[in-house]
């Protein structure tokens, strides 16, 4: 905790490292009351800064120094500085050796930061600025380290000892202590290092690599999880195989471990050789985890292992970089993702989530370029805009360039930077080289904040035979960013005749046309594009497969969206065609609503999603995707000031109207699925997850209108199911019906088959607290009182806090502001325990700026209320000062 004003760190202040750590030799003691950490470093002057010896400050936090020598030769208090973050002291030669023995005490740390212990197992996170926890330390990207490490600890209660790396030795001695030693062969930075200690189960598999060499795969879990790892070991092989293929880039050592923790502030940490997982992201069974869990788990997996190459091997610089790791290795997780399963489908919820959750964070107080300038906090830029706005910028990048030269690029930037810490300029200079472009302007993507709007008109001269297109692009300002330049936005279009026929395009000055869909790059504030040889007005289809991170406006009628639902030859266009639709329809109800009319809504959305409901043609995941009402949190987001209640109430009005008017279809296409769900054993698969998802967005509009044949299916499926997304779902629409008693007895059902089992009740924490029902926060506050329910375990948080805030918005903007108060006395507690989920769960409250002034008004002042509790972490002092401004 801080008590002075923080430090803000400035990218402009970047120095490289005085000294270097060729090798650490690490030795941690693990008793129940305390550990030690000995730490043998060999140091040297950094050669490329000169050959004087400045002092040598080492980071540290929380660590109790016990002995210090240099060169062997012990150190009395007079010869070091020490004080609550470094320790510094003045080396004698360019090369030296420190050894140093620290105390601390995992068994008491609830921040989750560091070594710290998950129930009875011991386990470390230190990205970002975790390790100067575990002993003193150059504790920064560009210090890259060979590492070896010895675990002693107990044999019985500790009987798996991992680090990173090659296991080396290891031996017991005669008092029921064991110890193994691990070496780590590459050069890595601390943010890498990790350790383990537990009673741990594995299941182990091997992988072929495309040199023939052999590797071990194990995933190491608590023994009563062990029926739930194949899932996780098979997408592991994929990733593998996949990263091969795609990318050419093939494993590195002879063992990658998997251990998954019950308490973990984010999914998972991509230490050299030794992941670690939340357990929510390994863990899958067909009985205890969603298809959405499953395929969490197999992107999650993917990603960490993807990060060996993007992110291990080539590390970032310094913090500002993040992105460079981060947007690389989820546009990585999301290609992969794409290619196990329907392509169209992902690209769907990649872009809802962006554009409802980053979008909103670009608008907000927090807002931040992709390569940020500054920083309070390094953990609260973990966010949307470094992870998925960062991995759009390289889908850009893939998109201008094309997939050959892309792969070049990546090509060019892993072999020139292998064993290097980069920055994001590197990167972009390495996709520069290998394909011969000029990316100068693309990077202002890297470094201007806030979402660029993109409006569209066209005109055609049907005299000439030409179209155009007229594109102005702007960015609103953002903090510390009044002014912006334009970027260089990629727009994948087509044109469709009247038919719905793709035209072939062909530019004013081109020889000839080049088929029927086309990438325009639009670098200027405004800018035209002029067709020729077209005959008739066309309708434009653009920014195809969401080409660009931008807010895209075109003058589209209700008919002419109708159509592009239609015919659009690009999926993921007739799926956003219909998602403008509805927005038109629900704005249009938002309206009435909040004009004291009663609410008529265009018939014409019923009719386009019935056409949806009625294509046998059409993939039953995309029929799912196009059946889904933008969410309420979408709906705010592109509201200029929002109206929960009227947002709420159109969308509910909405979706009653749409269950009502297309009964019969929707409960033809459910009982077609959930017979084929009876017939067939669970399966992993796409086709099977597009079945499912088809059945229970049908079974959640029927269940609206409250028939008794709607109320026997859903209990029927509840009972006979064999999958938790089945049972999930129906238990999610009993929660949100009127029907009382089978409600309380399905809650009470649920609870009690999985009441061993913390993951399944994370699920039924989040239905709980997403119900829309009035009454929310009182239900929350009573799932507090719960036995399962603790603010220590993040996953408990997210689920039952994070579910209620975040989604649940007629419920946590209450007009007296209770939901409110409820978060910030929430945060305030969190923020003793664990910083990083204190200032996560913080976000709903700065999103103020989009209420109206009553609400504005109580959201500020609790964030002034947090401001003035008392001692906050940097991590939360950094999130309320900023919004407060
Ligand atoms: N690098 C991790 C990832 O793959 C992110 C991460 C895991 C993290 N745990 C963390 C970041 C704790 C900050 C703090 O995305
Ligand atoms: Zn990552």
């Amino acid at each position: 905790m801080r008590t002075e004003q923080p430090k803000v760190i400035h990218l402009k202040d970047y120095q490289a490292p005085d000294y270097l750590i060729d090798e650490t030799h690490l030795t941690f003691e693990l008793f129940e009351d305390h550990t030690l950490v000995h730490a043998q470093l060999v140091m040297r002057r950094n050669p490329q800064l000169g050959m004087d010896l400045p002092p040598l400050v080492l980071d540290g936090q929380q660590l109790e120094l016990l002995s210090l020598s240099l060169d062997d030769h012990l150190l009395t208090p007079a010869e070091y500085q020490l004080d609550d973050s470094q320790l510094t002291l003045q080396p004698p030669h360019s090369e030296f050796v420190i050894d140093s023995s620290v105390r601390i005490h995992p068994e008491s740390n609830t921040a989750l930061e560091g070594l710290y212990k998950s129930g009875s197992m011991f386990c470390t996170q230190c990205e970002a600025e975790g390790f100067r926890k575990i002993t003193y330390y150059l504790d920064r990207p560009d210090v890259m380290s060979k590492f070896t490490t010895t675990v002693m600890a107990e044999q019985q209660r500790y009987p798996i000892l991992l680090s990173n790396g090659n296991p080396l030795a290891s031996g017991a001695d005669d008092q029921g202590r064991h110890w193994a030693t691990w070496e780590d062969p590459f050069m890595k930075p601390a943010y890498l290092f990790a350790l383990v200690a537990g009673d741990l189960w594995c299941v182990e598999d091997s992988f072929t690599t495309m040199h023939q060499r052999e590797v071990a795969l194990r995933i190491y879990v608590e023994p009563e999880n062990i029926d739930k790892v194949q899932h996780a070991m098979d997408s592991l092989k994929k990733s593998m195989k996949w990263d091969e293929e795609v990318y050419g880039r093939e494993y590195d050592l002879d063992i990658f471990m998997i251990v998954a923790v019950n308490d973990f502030n984010m999914g998972a940490m991509e230490n050299k050789g030794l992941n670690i997982f939340n357990s929510s992201c390994v863990l899958a069974h067909a009985e205890t985890a969603t298809d959405a869990a499953h395929q969490r788990v197999e992107a999650v997996v993917a990603h960490e292992y993807f990060h060996n190459w993007s992110g291990n091997r080539v590390t970032c610089r310094d913090w500002f970089q993040l992105s460079l790791k981060e947007g690389f290795t989820v546009f990585r997780d999301s290609q992969f993702s794409a290619d196990m399963n329907s392509a169209t489908v992902k690209r769907i919820e990649d872009v809802a989530y962006l554009r409802t959750h980053q979008f909103a964070e670009d608008a907000g107080p927090m807002a931040h370029p992709v390569r940020p300038d500054s920083f309070i906090e390094i953990s609260n830029f973990y966010t949307l805009t470094i992870y998925e706005k960062g991995s759009e910028v390289l889908r850009m990048i893939h998109t201008l360039l094309g997939a050959e030269a892309f792969r070049q690029g990546s090509d060019l930037y892993f072999e020139r930077h292998d064993g290097q810490a980069v920055t994001c300029d590197d990167f972009v200079k390495a996709m520069e080289d290998a394909s011969g472009s000029d990316l100068t302007q693309f990077k202002r993507w890297y470094s201007q904040a806030g979402t660029p709007r993109l409006s569209v008109s066209d005109s055609h001269d049907a005299q000439a035979g030409t179209y155009t297109l007229t594109f102005k692009q702007s960015c609103p300002a953002t903090p510390g960013q009044s002014e912006k330049l334009p970027f260089v936005i990629p727009v994948e279009l087509g044109l469709l005749d009247s038919k719905g026929q793709p035209l072939a395009l062909r530019l004013q000055g081109e020889a000839q046309a080049t088929g029927d869909n086309r990438v325009l790059s639009v670098t200027e504030a405004e800018q035209s594009f002029t067709f020729v040889d077209v005959a008739e007005k066309p309708l434009p289809s653009l920014l195809r497969g969401f080409s660009a991170p931008v807010k895209l406006s075109f003058p589209y009628s209700r008919d002419q969206l109708m159509f592009l639902m239609q015919h659009d030859s690009d999926g993921f266009n007739r799926w956003e065609a219909g998602q403008q639709l509805a927005v038109q329809v629900l704005q249009e109800l938002v309206g009435q609503q909040q004009r004291g009319v009663a609410m008529a809504m265009d018939e014409r959305l019923v009719k386009a999603l019935c056409s949806v409901l009625n294509n046998e043609q059409l993939d039953p995941a995309m029929v799912a995707e196009m059946l889904s009402l933008p969410s309420e949190a979408y709906l705010t987001e592109i509201s200029e000031e929002a109206d929960v209640e009227a947002i709420h109430a159109a969308r509910e009005f909405a979706r009653k109207r749409l269950a009502d008017d297309l009964f019969e279809p929707l409960w033809q296409r459910y009982q077609d699925a959930r017979v084929q769900s009876r017939k067939q054993a669970y399966v992993a698969e796409a086709s099977h997850f597009a079945r499912r998802a088809l059945q229970n967005m049908a079974l959640s509009y029927l269940m609206l209108t409250e028939k008794p044949k709607v109320l026997t299916a859903c209990l029927e499926q509840y009972e006979a199911c064999d999958n938790m997304t089945e049972r999930l779902t129906a238990l999610a629409v009993l929660v949100n019906s009127p029907f009382e008693a089978e409600k309380a007895a399905t809650l009470a059902n649920f609870a009690e088959r999985f009441k061993d089992n913390p993951l399944v009740m994370d699920q039924w924490f989040s239905v709980q607290a997403a119900s829309t029902l009035p009454g929310g926060l009182e239900r929350v506050q009573a799932l507090m009182q719960h036995p399962a329910f603790t603010l220590k375990n993040p996953n408990k948080v997210r689920a039952l806090i994070g579910a209620f805030a975040g989604q649940n918005l007629i419920n946590f903007h209450r007009a007296d502001g209770s939901g409110y108060r409820f978060l910030a006395d929430l945060v305030i507690q969190l923020n003793a325990l664990n910083p990083q989920i204190a200032s996560r769960q913080l976000s709903p409250l700065t999103r103020w700026s989009k209420y109206a002034p009553e609400r504005r008004q109580m959201m500020r002042n609790e964030l002034e209320r947090i401001l003035a509790s008392g001692e906050l972490s940097s991590d939360v002092y950094e999130v309320v000062s900023k919004s407060l401004v």
